[in-house]
């Protein structure tokens, strides 16, 4: 049986929706970008949301719009996708990597250490769709002696007067903490809509503003818009109406507007999302953690707990008592019998660039016991019982398998 790890979901829904922009005669930044826009603003409940081309344009451009650069410092957990903290680089500032806890999110305990009065901004980022600890976060950022530290360089830092919280949130559209959803968690929330997301517009991304009351969303929803179209007071499609034709460029702009027709394809997902996409992928979960939970060795991701819920993005199961190569022989193993599966990160202080910018992995402990465990398997609406039994089984036959061997060696 051939299992791939994360196809798209296209449905009729997803053609017809394609199919109407691509014959409307406009297919880049317009109607269906707006409309996509309100839909995420509403499952993420705030006012506002802007679409841009990918999370990491999301992640720059939240940044930029803060005013972070050279000689400031953000941080980021060491355990993610490298561009949470290429996003920092491209902004000239200095990402500060900090360890994870067992549960994949960022260890508050290690940000508080590694805040110095460079820190502009913490990312946490929502592993696998598990939320990471806003509580103590938001906790934190307000703390006196932290405020005291936070050393402001311009106006919106000035407004905000603390450290910004940038949710890394391009696995947890749709997840709820104590209550709320992702995008009312931090000040500015970034989603990815890449092609392996729960939604996804091809690539894209959206980001959701929450910043606290002494900021007009309105307001910052167009500059940032701006920002996504080179700083240019007329996009394309108004540009398109009559006598239109006049524009001004009033800042340095990015070009990282998502087009219409890339919009229509999530326009469709987003729709059904809370009805059919979201339960099908809680179904499968739910499913593996049932038939796993009889093995011991089997560390099962936390999905469900204390009012906090995950968006079911990854599932990231943990073998206990194995090694990175025993893990890597098991991978191998189950490749063979046609099963995709993957590993949800390769920490970012073992990567090349990391390593020649000094990171050392030495330093962050549970990012490397997590990943030296961790086979991530394929989880998405499309999955069948008999497929679900086929993972679960192949993965079961692939560890007494290379442990057996193990024992031989
Ligand atoms: C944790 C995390 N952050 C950011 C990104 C970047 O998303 P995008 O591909 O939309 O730029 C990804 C992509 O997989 C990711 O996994």
């Amino acid at each position: 049986m051939k299992i791939p790890f994360s196809p798209p979901y296209v449905d009729d829904d997803v053609l017809n929706e394609v199919q109407d922009t691509l014959k409307s005669g406009w297919i880049t930044t317009g109607p269906k970008v707006k409309a996509l826009e309100i839909e995420t603003a509403q499952l993420a409940s705030v006012s506002y949301a802007l679409c841009v081309n990918s999370a990491t344009s999301g992640l720059m451009l939240a940044m930029r719009w803060f005013g972070i650069g050279p000689g400031d410092e953000v941080i980021v957990p060491a355990y993610t996708y490298c561009a949470t903290a290429l996003a920092v680089i491209h902004l000239g500032a200095t990402p500060i990597m900090v360890d994870i806890q067992d549960d994949f999110t960022l260890d508050v305990k290690d940000v508080e250490k590694k805040i110095s009065s460079k820190t502009k901004a913490i990312i946490p980022v929502d592993i696998a769709g598990w939320p990471a600890d806003y509580d103590a976060l938001n906790q934190l950022v307000k703390r006196e002696d932290i405020l005291a530290m936070f050393d402001a360089q311009n106006d919106i830092q000035r407004v905000l007067g603390r450290l910004l919280i940038l949710s890394d949130a391009a696995h947890s559209l749709g997840a709820i903490y104590k209550g709320l959803p992702t995008g009312r968690l931090a000040d500015l929330t970034v989603f990815s809509f890449h092609a392996v997301k729960n939604i996804t517009t091809a690539e894209g991304g959206c980001i959701a503003i929450n910043l606290p009351n002494n900021f007009d969303h309105l307001d910052v929803y167009s500059v940032m818009r701006l920002m996504t179209l080179n700083g240019q007071t007329k996009d394309a499609f108004t540009k398109t109406k009559n006598g239109g034709w006049k524009y001004d460029i009033i800042l340095a702009g990015f070009k990282m507007n998502m087009p219409d027709v890339c919009a229509a394809i999530g326009l469709a997902q987003i729709r059904k999302y809370n009805s059919i996409i979201l339960p099908q992928r809680k179904k499968v979960a739910n499913f593996y953690t049932q038939l796993f939970s009889k093995y011991n060795w089997a560390k099962l991701p936390m999905l469900l707990t204390n009012g906090i819920e995950s968006s079911y993005h990854i599932f990231p199961l943990r073998i206990i008592g194995i090694n990175e190569n025993i893990r890597d022989a098991i991978i191998e193993d189950i490749s063979r019998k046609g099963v995709a599966v993957n590993v949800h990160f390769i920490p970012m202080p073992m990567l090349t660039l990391f390593k020649s910018m000094s990171y050392d992995i030495n330093d962050y402990p549970i990012s490397y016991l997590n990943y030296s465990c961790e086979i991530s398997l394929p989880i998405y609406p499309q999955l069948t019982i008999k497929q679900v039994e086929f993972i679960v089984n192949s993965i079961v036959e692939s560890y007494e398998k290379i442990r057996k061997l193990e024992i031989k060696i």
